[in-house]
């Protein structure tokens, strides 16, 4: 059986709470992932960019006033969907389409850059969603994206603040279950070289890889700084398309 990741978002009470969570100050997402997508990034000027599991697009209102040529979101959760909606309502360059990422229509050679933040990690089949990367990005495009750190989904575990980490099972890749939020989240473990090698798989030269090393100006909290020091919670991958 195959879980559709976007479904979690489509209950009322997940969704609330997820999106309040990410107003919480401090809260991982703005710490640790969001600084490394930004510098991976760089300069997006020009550039038609398409975001895989996009949420509520808020990243995407920023790119487009940040200059770039055309934004399109993929979002399968209807709640989702409709806060991009309004995220990009004011834009004529950005959209979404509701539909799972898996069974998008990639039109060819057509993004500068492919993005994702946080959704790679939902899907069963990714050396199928990469090949399908690839062949939407133009030639030189890169596809850049962030997931849940192998070491954290390896063994997933309820959410609250954790003062103790086990690592086990890694090389056990595939379907984990986590009460996450007052919900049930589907994901997919695998490790860092089946993300790799994927990648390589689908014709990528693999540019860069790093972790979530905490920064601490990015905290005001020293706790929170030193507690993020203690394990890697995000992993981040860029590869290019041959020229
Ligand atoms: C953790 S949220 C991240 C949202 C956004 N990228 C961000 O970083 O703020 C993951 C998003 O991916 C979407 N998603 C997960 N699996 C999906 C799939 N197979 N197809 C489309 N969307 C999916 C979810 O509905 C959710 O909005």
């Amino acid at each position: 059986m195959s879980y559709r990741g976007s479904e979690f978002y489509d209950n009322e009470s997940n969704f609330e709470k997820y999106m309040l969570r990410r107003q919480w100050q401090e809260n991982a997402n703005d710490t640790l992932e969001k600084p490394v997508i930004s510098q991976l990034l760089g300069d997006i000027s020009d550039q038609h960019i398409l975001d895989l599991g996009c949420g509520d697009a808020g990243y995407g209102a920023e790119l487009l006033d940040k200059g770039c040529s055309t934004y399109v979101g993929i979002e399968g959760s209807r709640n989702m969907f409709e806060a991009a909606s309004s995220s990009l309502a004011a834009y004529s360059n950005g959209t979404v389409v509701h539909t799972m990422i898996e069974d998008y229509t990639y039109p060819p050679d057509a993004y500068d850059l492919v993005l994702s933040r946080l959704a790679i990690h939902y899907l069963q089949d990714i050396e199928h969603v990469f090949r399908c990367i690839h062949q939407t990005l133009k030639p030189s495009g890169r596809v850049i994206f962030s997931v849940e750190h192998p070491v954290i989904t390896s063994t997933l575990q309820p959410s609250g603040t954790r003062t103790n980490w086990v690592v086990d099972h890694y090389f056990n890749e595939g379907y984990r279950e986590q009460q996450w939020l007052g919900g049930t989240v589907h994901k997919y473990h695998r490790t860092v070289e089946a993300y790799f090698r994927a990648m390589q798989k689908a014709g990528f030269i693999v540019e860069q890889l790093r972790e979530s090393k905490p920064v601490r100006e990015n905290f005001t909290n020293d706790e929170t700084y030193e507690r993020r020091l203690r394990i890697p919670l995000f992993l981040f991958l860029v590869g290019r398309k041959n020229a």
